[in-house]
């Protein structure tokens, strides 16, 4: 099989989505503090993020923390946030080891400067790879994010003196391109892990077309096997439906 190609019995999905969920579940479950299910969300991630890129995946995007999860407990956000920290370092090398790029979406001003500076590094540091482009959502909401669009879009209209007939002509691949995923395919595949079967406010706009896999595995188990298991179920629906 040729990774990232339509083969005869497989095709890898050019953009996968993620919605990683149940870590405070997988934690429970487990006798843990909420806090060691989510570094053991990491290491899987991690290990996802390899998987991908040797599959041949070409734009891989994961759901990390939404502007909702600001709502969680301040001690539950102060120890993602520690996460984060730590996590960003570690994915400057996993990126780097297996040729991956990797992106930032979601409002970043929220995010201490320290954090901040951080994504910059992760961005400019991994910014040569050529491989999977690897995307992170972090306070990131699709309404939040079609919103910032739909206002940058305005603000540059009314710069650019356009023209009621001019402004009644913005096409959808127009619009995208304020999309702070501008540039990347739609994803094709959404995966949700741990048995929620929502978008929960991730890539609406992008989403449209995708099909989606929902599994009942929480996070911190989800496995290149159970990966492969929604390429599989991808492949049947789309070779029964023909795409859109
Ligand atoms: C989902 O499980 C987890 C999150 C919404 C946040 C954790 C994200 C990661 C560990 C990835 C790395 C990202 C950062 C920012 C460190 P849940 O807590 O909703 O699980 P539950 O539904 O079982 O409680």
């Amino acid at each position: 099989m040729t990774e990232g190609t339509q083969s005869e019995d497989r095709s890898i999905p050019v953009h996968i989505a993620i919605i990683l969920d149940g870590n405070g579940r997988w934690a429970k479950a487990h006798g843990l503090p909420r806090s060691l299910g989510h570094r053991q969300g990491c290491e899987t991630l991690e290990r996802i993020v390899e998987d991908c890129a040797r599959l041949g995946v070409q734009y891989l995007t994961v759901y990390g923390f939404s502007t909702e999860n600001w709502k969680r407990s301040e001690e539950e956000v102060g120890a993602l946030m520690s996460l984060f920290r730590l996590y960003m370092k570690k994915l400057i090398r996993v990126a780097n080891e297996n040729n991956v790029r990797a992106r930032m979406i979601g409002e970043r001003s929220r995010f201490a400067a320290d954090i901040r500076e951080g994504i910059d590094r992760l961005e400019t540091e991994t910014s040569g790879n050529t491989g999977m482009t690897f995307v992170f959502a972090v306070n990131y909401g699709s309404r939040d994010e079609i919103l910032r669009a739909v206002r940058h879009y305005a603000m540059d209209a009314v710069r650019e003196g356009k023209t009621e007939e001019e402004i009644a002509a913005l096409s959808e691949a127009a619009f995208s391109g304020y999309l702070d995923t501008a540039g990347m395919p739609d994803p094709d595949l959404v995966i949700r892990t741990s048995g929620e079967q929502r978008l929960s406010n991730y890539l609406l706009w992008q989403c449209a077309y995708a099909e989606y896999y929902f599994t009942p595995v929480l996070w911190p188990d989800f496995g290149r096997a159970e990966l492969l298991r929604a390429i599989e179920e991808y492949n049947r629906r789309s070779r029964r439906f023909g795409g859109r």
